[in-house]
C-alpha cells in the first residue's frame, strides 16, 4: 500500500529548491497516487514555502489535477462549438445516462470518470470524445456504447 505522507515528503524534498517546482511536484504526486490528497496540501505548502491557498489555487486552476480518486479511465466529452454543432449535447446526455454519473463523477465500479473538455483538436471529425488516451471521432450513442463495451 502506498504511503501518501512518504510519497509527498519525498516529492517535496525533490522539488523544494527548484524554481517553479510546484507543478512538477503536483504532477509527480498525482502520477504515483492517482490524485492529490487534500490532507497532503499543507505538507506541500509548507515544503514549498507557499500558503495552502496558493497550492489549492494551482490545483483548482489546472483541470488535470484532482483531489478525489478517479476511475481507471477518464471519458472526456468535447463541449466546444464544432462538436456542439454536430450533436455533442445529445451525446453527453446519453453518456451520462449510460455511465450513471454526471461530470466530475466516477462510476460505482471505479472504471470510468466523466469530464467535459473544450476541444480535443479534432473538430473536423466532430463530435469527439476521449476515453483514456484515445480520441474517438464522429461518435454517436451507438458508437459510444460499442467503445464502452470494448474498453
Ligand atoms: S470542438 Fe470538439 S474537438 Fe474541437
Amino acid at each position: 500500500m502506498k504511503n501518501p505522507i512518504r510519497i509527498v515528503t519525498t516529492a517535496v524534498q525533490k522539488y523544494a529548491d527548484t524554481p517553479g517546482g510546484l507543478l512538477p511536484l503536483l504532477h509527480e504526486i498525482q502520477a504515483i497516487l492517482g490524485r492529490i490528497p487534500k490532507d497532503q496540501v499543507p505538507l506541500v505548502a509548507t515544503g514549498m514555502g507557499l500558503s495552502r491557498a496558493e497550492v489549492h489555487g494551482v490545483i483548482s486552476f489546472y483541470h488535470d489535477f484532482h483531489c478525489d480518486q478517479r476511475g481507471q479511465s477518464t471519458v472526456q466529452v468535447c463541449r466546444a462549438e464544432a462538436c456542439q454543432a454536430m450533436g455533442s449535447r445529445q451525446l453527453e446526455e446519453h453518456i451520462k445516462e449510460r455511465l450513471g454519473i454526471d461530470y466530475g463523477g466516477t462510476t460505482a465500479d471505479g472504471r470510468f470518470s466523466l469530464e467535459p473538455v473544450y476541444c480535443l483538436g479534432n473538430c473536423a471529425c466532430s463530435p469527439s470524445i476521449r476515453i483514456g488516451d484515445d480520441i474517438h471521432a464522429r461518435v454517436d450513442a451507438q458508437r459510444f456504447d460499442k467503445l464502452l463495451d470494448e474498453a
